[in-house]
């Protein structure tokens, strides 16, 4: 028998616990409230824990993340480099990301946000259709999620390109590479998609001198990190007309602020980070197996590399 820490203010405990220990009997699920006996606990499963909870528990050898960003499990000091962190993306979460970014980017190509204040407006204006593949779809990550989301974007019809760190090649989508951004892909992109995590690298990527290099009448699907956006470039570009309309779905500081201005921004349409989620009949397999091999010693697959950072 082995004793599984469960941490989640978004996922079902008992959902989570009872599809868990279904699959694997030897395994005991318990909530952060009724933890019990700490020694027990060998694995964790959690999403966004406060810092140093984690510490709480000597004989910690695994700490899953119920999501793909790892970011809030990295940015907690009390969390030893020398404990695996193990990702979850499963199908669901896949399939729920991907769908979010088809919907806004048919949405953008159909210029649904004008549409919507023309209507608002009582204003009958015609903007003309006009078919996917006159757009272009620029993915920042082409990752797990990024690299189903560009596929998925590319079998809808968009042209797509992708930029990922390193070379990669996919049926349908232009691949770029590098550091950076390379002009031509920033350039071309009529809809820029971030799908990075959040790292050293990626934070403050998307600021004036990116939004400027972007065609005029861009348009922003940010489903990655909100840690990628300068919040005050992102304004300056949509108020003066440069970029066309943001679709944000995560955000620097998370629920966002009552007073903050992308509330109330005409060309803003938020959602509450509610992009994607992982399902637990999905998922209840994978967290058995990283527990049973981490209790064996063996590898772990999905981990986080302390060094990239994702
Ligand atoms: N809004 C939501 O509900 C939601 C849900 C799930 C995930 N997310 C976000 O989506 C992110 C991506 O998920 P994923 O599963 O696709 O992640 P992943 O499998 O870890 O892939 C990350 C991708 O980003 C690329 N990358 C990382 N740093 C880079 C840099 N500095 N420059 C260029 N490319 C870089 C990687 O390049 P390489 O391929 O070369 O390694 C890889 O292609 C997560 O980290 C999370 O922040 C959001």
């Amino acid at each position: 028998m082995t004793t599984l820490l469960f941490h989640s203010d978004l996922d079902d405990f008992t959902t989570w616990k009872e599809a868990i220990e279904r699959t694997a009997p030897s395994i005991t699920v318990r909530s952060t409230q009724d933890a019990g006996a700490l020694e027990a606990v060998t694995a964790a499963l959690v999403w966004a824990p406060p810092p140093g909870l984690l510490r709480r528990f000597p004989n910690l050898k695994v700490v899953i993340n119920l999501g793909a960003g790892a970011d809030s499990l990295l940015r907690d000091p009390t969390i030893p480099p020398s404990l695996p962190i193990v990702r979850l993306t499963d199908r669901a979460l896949i399939d729920t990301v991907a769908d979010y970014v088809l919907l806004y980017a048919l949405a953008l190509h159909r210029r649904q946000p004008e549409l919507a204040a023309a209507q608002r407006a009582q204003q009958w204006t015609f903007l003309p259709p006009t078919p996917t593949a006159m757009t272009r779809i620029g993915v920042m990550g082409l990752g797990a999620i990024g690299g189903e989301t560009a596929r998925r974007l590319a079998a809808q019809g968009f042209k797509v390109m992708g930029w990922a760190r390193r070379p990669r090649e996919m049926t349908g989508v232009e691949c770029f590479h590098g550091l950076a951004p390379p002009d031509l892909f920033l350039t071309q992109s009529d809809i820029l998609v971030n799908l990075l995590p959040a790292t050293a690298q990626t934070e403050n990527l998307i600021d004036s001198p990116l939004l400027g290099r972007l065609k005029p009448g861009a348009a922003l699907i940010n489903v990655g990190r909100g840690s990628a956006i300068v919040e005050a470039d992102l304004l300056a570009a949509l108020d003066m007309g440069h970029l066309r309309h943001a679709v944000l779905d995560v955000f620097r500081t998370e629920p966002l602020p009552d007073s903050h201005a992308f509330w109330t921004h005409p060309r803003i349409t938020l959602t509450p980070h509610n992009a994607g989620l992982c399902h637990p009949e999905l998922s209840a397999g994978f967290v058995a197996d990283v527990i049973a091999r981490s209790l064996g010693g063996e590898a772990l697959p999905s981990c986080v590399d302390r060094i990239a950072g994702y």
